[in-house]
């Protein structure tokens, strides 16, 4: 039979190699506890007589205190070992630079669009705007695209389940429909009507994706009506705001006869720089033309009495040529590595 020294060995040994709490008050109970091997020596005191008893009895005391002392040391080792680990896990490097706020900044689109704006104001432009979500008759009925035309293919666009007649609209020329609409109610009663002279920036939508193309992006709108406007005007606005807007004069425009739905005649508007890294390339940047008589008349316009000019930009190809990003992406995948270059 095991003698008392040993049993204390053996417990201190046992202690010594756990390193888990739960195990050790285990070990703890198969010494201790009320079955444990020196509470069974304890019972075994008990059939001895009374004056045996404390004779017998102190070596196992002794013994039970060793016992008792070496688990508490081992307690205390695990729980100091747990709270080290907890430290290091929540350690916290004070000679780490702090993260500090930094400093927000436009989009270069937003950008884009606010100097955009700025120009036009600048000649007596009004900003105007319309719902996203647009109605299948603004978006293409009233615009002089009627249900069937082949136009229609080029703008395929993110209908609505269950609505029909619901659209996320392909372009910001809509706008011109609410705005003639809303105008001419205004100026119900006048003699003359008082010109419209807006532009209308916003985000449109097609089913569109790659390098130069994303499903959502945006516009600028522009549109003037009254007596006597021409496409003569029309060249002037538009050749004033390129060259104000890349603040150059070292810029040639082309109108390049083309086909809208919603004008005639229409032309595609190209430009090119004379001068450096993209010198006397043609970069396609807009369309325009004379307002259709359709469309002003479904604008309540009389086309007898007034003509017009409209125009539709590209924001995001201007923001890339002005600041040469080379892939529309960029601009709407939120990367800060990228946009805190514009701050
Ligand atoms: N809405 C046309 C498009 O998205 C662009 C456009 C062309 C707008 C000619 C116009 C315009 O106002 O006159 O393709």
């Amino acid at each position: 039979m095991e003698n008392l020294d040993q049993i204390v060995i053996r417990a201190q040994a046992e202690f010594a190699a756990i390193s888990d709490a739960a195990q050790l008050e285990q070990a703890k109970a198969r010494y201790l506890g009320k079955t444990g091997v020196i509470t069974e020596l304890f019972k075994g005191l008990g059939k001895l007589p009374p004056e045996e008893k404390r004779t017998a009895g102190a070596p196992i005391n002794q013994a039970k205190q060793t016992v008792e002392a070496a688990l508490e040391a081992r307690r205390e080792a695990l729980k100091a070992a747990q709270l080290e680990l907890q430290l290091a896990a929540a350690a916290l490097d004070v000679t780490l630079p702090g993260r500090g706020n930094s400093i927000g900044g436009l989009h270069p689109v937003t950008r884009t669009l606010e100097r955009i704006e700025g120009l036009f104001r600048s000649i007596g432009f009004e900003v105007a705007d319309g719902p996203e979500i647009e109605t299948d008759w603004h978006n293409f009925t009233a615009l002089n695209t009627p249900e069937k035309h082949p136009a229609r293919s080029m703008h395929d666009t993110f209908y609505i389940e269950n609505a029909p007649d619901v659209l996320l609209r392909t372009h910001t020329s809509p706008v011109q429909i609410r705005y003639m609409q809303a105008h001419v109610a205004r100026h119900r009663d006048a003699e003359v009507m008082a010109p419209i002279r807006i532009i209308a920036p916003g985000r449109v939508y097609r089913v569109d994706s790659d390098a130069t193309h994303s499903p959502m992006f945006h516009q600028v709108e522009g549109l003037w009506v009254g007596e006597g406007v021409s496409f003569a005007d029309l060249k002037g606005v538009v050749a004033d705001f390129l060259r104000s807007f890349f603040e150059t004069d070292e810029l040639s425009v082309r109108f390049r006869p083309s086909f809208f739905p919603f004008t005639e005649p229409s032309a595609e508007i190209d430009v090119a720089f004379m001068s450096g890294a993209m010198k006397g390339r043609w970069l396609e940047i807009a369309g325009c033309g004379m307002v259709h008589p359709n469309v002003l008349r479904h604008g309540g316009v009389d086309p007898e009495r007034y003509t017009g000019f409209a125009f539709g930009f590209g924001p995001d190809r201007l923001t890339m040529l002005r600041y040469g990003v080379n892939d529309l992406r960029l601009f709407f995948d939120g990367d800060l590595r990228f946009l805190s270059q514009f701050r």
